[in-house]
């Protein structure tokens, strides 16, 4: 089988970068086509500058990086230093990249890319809020209906919100960007909170990560061993969530979720509970399922999964 095309779209911290790089891992099933990157964790010069430290690192440097949005549609940035440092990489001192970005906005390479392709071709693996995709959109009508697929880690269904007790990172940066792309009609599959909070982690993973013992997993183990303290001190859990490459995850092994389809609704007024994900889970509205919603994930296979296929860069 021809390997699935894919547009990554993202905010690196480091969780988002091991996404990508276990996609780049796994040429068998998966042709990364770009890495998109937005404002999010950090900035967007600081995220554009943190995929391709990642990528350099992975020398992987034939990856295209094209920036995007720099602020949400509509509101003023929220990053989240507090969790990730200040470069969006604090942890570990990677060099500054050489690579430059490919030339480009996001929104647009993100049109070319999926409409030069047949339709039902390519799916948008979504890390970050989704300003980008939104902006997609906006511009091309027809880009909906033209994806196979959207897998986004995103939203929250019963486990609250990780930014507001009611929101999700992600959705609550840019809601009217989310409330859009849940609202597209495309194929759209959600991994929340509730899944990846479950998927934690702990020293014993991060060791067996660095026993691969190359420079790339060396390197990942400070950066997520630096975002784990900040998460168990939080949450008071052994581990902290590694929550993006569960996209890549479900692309490579849907065997390790579960979970069911429901309408979600996106709040963008309430200020109390802006951004949260409004899961029609046992069907008591008259609104049709708009998303496929995975809420629970085998967490040893899925890190099983993930140090594998590091350890083939
Ligand atoms: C999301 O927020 C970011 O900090 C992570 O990379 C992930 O995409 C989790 O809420
Ligand atoms: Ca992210």
């Amino acid at each position: 089988m021809k390997p699935r095309p894919i547009i990554i779209d993202t905010d690196p911290s480091p969780d988002d970068a091991v996404t990508f790089l276990v996609a780049l891992a796994s040429p068998a099933e998966l042709e990364v086509l770009a890495v998109t990157t937005v404002a999010g964790n950090v900035p967007l010069p600081l995220t554009s500058k943190n995929a391709l430290k990642a990528l350099e690192l992975a020398g992987r440097t034939e990856t295209r990086v094209f920036a995007g949005a720099s602020a949400p549609l509509m509101r003023r940035l929220v990053t989240a230093e507090h969790v990730h440092g200040r470069t969006g990489f604090d942890g570990y001192d990677l060099p500054d990249p050489v690579t430059p970005l490919a030339p480009g906005f996001a929104p647009e390479v993100i049109v070319d890319l999926v409409m030069c392709r047949e339709p039902g071709e390519v799916t948008l693996c979504c890390l970050a809020p989704l300003t980008n995709i939104a902006l997609a959109l906006a511009k091309e009508p027809r880009l909906a209906g033209h994806l196979r697929e959207i897998v986004l880690m995103g939203g929250s269904f019963s486990e609250g919100g990780n930014v507001t007790p009611a929101a999700e990172f992600n959705i609550y940066v840019d809601p009217e960007a989310a409330a859009k792309v849940l609202d597209c009609g495309a194929p759209i599959t959600m991994i929340p909170l509730d899944c990846t909070h479950q998927a934690l982690n702990t020293q014993a993973r991060l060791d067996k990560l660095r026993a691969v013992g190359t420079p790339l997993t060396e390197a990942f183990y400070h950066l997520l061993k630096f975002n784990k303290m900040f998460d168990e001190q939080k949450y008071g859990w052994e581990g902290g969530p590694l929550h993006d490459p569960t996209v890549v995850a479900y692309l490579l092994a849907p065997h390790l979720f579960s979970g069911r389809k429901a309408n979600i609704v996106v709040e963008c007024a309430s200020s109390l509970t802006l951004g949260m994900t409004v899961v029609d889970w046992w069907s008591v509205t008259e609104r049709k399922p708009n998303v496929q919603l995975l809420r629970n994930i085998d967490a040893h296979g899925y890190f099983d999964l993930v140090i594998d296929r590091l350890s083939r860069l």
